[in-house]
Parts: structure tokens; C-alpha cells; sequence
């Protein structure tokens, strides 16, 4: 049996991000679900805000963020980043967050963060309860913990998290890598 849901919000799991801007005058952290890459060349990302958050005016403003992946070690963290607001607190030392400089964008990033992406905006599309911002990647820092022994970067050891329909998951099991499904088994001669 299926079963007909009205239409929603329904595409899972999605990455699950931390996303710190400032404007000089004030600094936020906002955790958004509504985000993904949608250009390779030129490397390009969104992400989708209510116009009600702090964080929104912030980003307007400064036309720049910095999108900082979560991990597991950051799961509870960016959990109360997306259930408290900068108008109330600072989160960077309520929660204490490391600031991380950023390197083109003035924003500061999340140091615990694995990856670092800096954004600068370059469109934003009011959509109705969210307003997505286009944004070209200009910076993009990991940490060093993640490199292997061949000098490659291994994001499996990262203990990385998605959101999926309200619950987040940790990624701790790798089924396989880009093209297995295709890929040929090689023989033994
Ligand atoms: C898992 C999760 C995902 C979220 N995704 C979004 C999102 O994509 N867009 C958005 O506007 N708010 C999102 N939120 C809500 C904001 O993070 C939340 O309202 C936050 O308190 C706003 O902070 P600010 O007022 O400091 O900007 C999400 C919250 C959680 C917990």
C-alpha cells in the first residue's frame, strides 16, 4: 500500500550546516537544513532563510557567509544553533564556539568544524516563507586531522551528519564510493 501525502517538504536527508555571518556590528550562527550545491563551475551553493531570523538581516547586509559542515561532535551544538536565536543570546560564547578566521570573507568560521565553505551572495530569490541565497564559493578550509597518508582528503573519518525528516543521523558506514554501481570488478589474470 503507498500512500498520498499532501505536497511538502519531503526530500531527505539533507545536509544539516552551520551557518555563521557578521557584519561587522553583529556576528550569528544559524543551523539550516535548506541548503546544497547547485553549480560546479563556477562553485556555487544556496541557502534558504526565513526572513524572520537574525541571521537573515546579517547575511543581507554583509552579502557573505560561511557554511561549516557538522559532524557528529557538533550534532548537539548545531541542534540548539537552529533552536536559539542571536537576538536573545551570542552564541559563539554561549555554546562555546571557537572562531575560526575566516580567509576572504569577514564572517568567521567554526574552527570544530570539519569543512569551512566561504560564500559571497550573488542573488537572492524571495520564494515565499524562505528566501534563497545564491551564493559563489570563494574560500573553502578543512581540517588537517583528515588528511591521510597519501595526502587526500578523507571525509569518512569525519563522522559526518544529514537530517532525515526531523532525526539526525550519523554517517559512520560507507556503502561505496562514487561509480561502484558501475564500476567493473577487476579480474584476476
Ligand atoms: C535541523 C534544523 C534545520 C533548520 N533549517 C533551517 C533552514 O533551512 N532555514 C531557516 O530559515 N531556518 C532553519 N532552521 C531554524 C533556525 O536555525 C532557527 O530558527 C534559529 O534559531 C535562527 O537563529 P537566528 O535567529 O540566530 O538566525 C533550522 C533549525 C534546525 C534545528
Amino acid at each position: 500500500m503507498r500512500i498520498d501525502f499532501k505536497p511538502g517538504n519531503m526530500l531527505y536527508p539533507v545536509p544539516v550546516v552551520m551557518v555563521s555571518c557578521g557584519d561587522g556590528e553583529r556576528s550569528d550562527i544559524v543551523t539550516v537544513a535548506w541548503t546544497g550545491t547547485i553549480c560546479t563551475n563556477p562553485p556555487m551553493v544556496y541557502i534558504s532563510l526565513r526572513p524572520s531570523r537574525y541571521s537573515y538581516d546579517i547575511i543581507k547586509k554583509s552579502r557573505e557567509f560561511v557554511i561549516n559542515l557538522t559532524n557528529e561532535k557538533l550534532a548537539k551544538t548545531a541542534d540548539e544553533c537552529g533552536v536559539k536565536s542571536g537576538r536573545d543570546i551570542d552564541k559563539w560564547k554561549v555554546m562555546k564556539i571557537e572562531q575560526l578566521p575566516s580567509k576572504v570573507v569577514a564572517a568567521p568560521s567554526v574552527k570544530e568544524s570539519p569543512v569551512c565553505i566561504e560564500c559571497k551572495v550573488e542573488n537572492i530569490l524571495e520564494l515565499g516563507s524562505h528566501h534563497m541565497f545564491i551564493a559563489k564559493v570563494v574560500a573553502v578550509n578543512v581540517d588537517g586531522k583528515y588528511m591521510d597518508e597519501k595526502n587526500k582528503f578523507d571525509l569518512t573519518k569525519a563522522d559526518m551528519v544529514v537530517y532525515n525528516h526531523g532525526e539526525y543521523i550519523g554517517l559512520s558506514k560507507v556503502l561505496g564510493t562514487f561509480g561502484y554501481s558501475v564500476k567493473k570488478k577487476k579480474t584476476r589474470k
